[in-house]
């Protein structure tokens, strides 16, 4: 049975055909108003959501199909300390697809090896989070009409942060991409990251503290929130929360068509004001992330009918 846990799960081919469709969807939403039709797609979200949960769910209605919702790890057996194997097994019985979030690395990949249905991974604690990287890459696509020959900084929680894991993962995989990776010391992305990914495919790159001076080179500015919930300590998250926050002000010598993306939710590290900016794509990113988790399900129900 086919799931997505990891964005290598998926060749770039079927990335850029996943893309191909969510645009298509975008064009002809009534072409797909029906495509799944009496299939049940279970929301299982052990851990807090609004974007991720409910683009699940709103893309699945948009198919004709249901939904079954599991929300906060209270509400459900696992409270009675039911194993995610078990959980799995069970929602197999009622539903045809399962998105799946939950504060343990590794968690999707336990539901996946248990499940008779696709697994969807939707966040597995500070590890992946392949379909934000999906809204992430269809933003990046209809903004800068590529994904070659771009710049592009990560700034902020770079160690916990999911979504910048899997979006490396992605974005290295076209030619002529540069990084330049901006946090402050302790939260510099992992080893398995940067020594796997980064360095083994000898992607260039720039490790700094300094987003002010990072940002005129930069096409596409991915900002990130302090990872509160993955800290030891509140000591150290007080004293690093407030590490960057991106202002019209330090806008000033950025480029005219860059690209300034945030998974969401947001703290403080981009002010409201930069809302207004032309470059702010950040609410864009959420819609994009409903179109390409329509296109996954889509794909996945389809290829386990086969
Ligand atoms: C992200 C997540 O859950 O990892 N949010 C999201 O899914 N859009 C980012 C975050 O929580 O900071």
């Amino acid at each position: 049975m086919r799931s997505v846990i990891d964005i290598r799960d998926l060749s770039t081919e079927e990335i850029d055909s996943l893309i191909s469709v969510a645009l298509d969807i975008i064009d002809n939403p009534d072409k797909y108003a029906e495509a799944c039709k009496r299939k049940k797609l279970a929301t299982l979200f052990f851990e807090p959501s609004t974007r991720t949960r409910l683009s699940f769910e709103a893309a699945m209605y948009e198919l004709g199909g249901n939904v079954l919702s599991v929300t906060g790890a209270g509400t459900s057996s696992a409270a009675k300390g039911e194993s995610v194997a078990d959980t799995a097994k069970t929602v197999s019985c009622y539903a045809d697809i399962i998105a799946m979030r939950h504060p343990k690395e590794g968690a999707a990949l336990v539901a996946a090896n248990n499940a008779s249905i696709p697994v969807i991974n939707a966040g597995d604690g500070g590890h992946n989070h392949p379909t934000q990287t999906l809204a992430d890459l269809l933003t990046i696509h209809r903004e800068k009409g590529r994904f070659s020959d771009l710049t592009v900084g990560f700034c902020g929680d770079l160690k916990f942060g999911r979504t910048v894991h899997s979006l490396i993962n992605a974005i290295t995989r076209y030619p002529g991409i540069k990084l330049v990776l901006i946090s402050p010391e302790e939260l510099k992305v992992p080893g398995y990251v940067k020594n796997d990914v980064i360095i083994r495919n000898n992607i260039p790159y720039e490790e700094t503290n300094d987003l002010l001076s990072a940002i005129p080179k930069l096409d596409v500015l991915y900002m990130t929130r302090v990872q509160r919930e993955r800290f030891f300590n509140e000591e150290d998250y007080l004293r690093l929360k407030d590490s960057y926050i991106l202002e019209p002000s330090k806008l000033t010598n950025a480029k005219k068509d860059l690209c300034i993306m945030h998974p969401l939710p947001r703290v403080n590290e981009i002010s409201v004001s930069v809302d207004d900016d032309p470059r702010a794509c950040y609410f864009k990113q959420v819609l994009n992330g409903k179109y390409m988790r329509m296109a996954l399900i889509l794909k996945l129900l389809e290829e386990a009918e086969k």
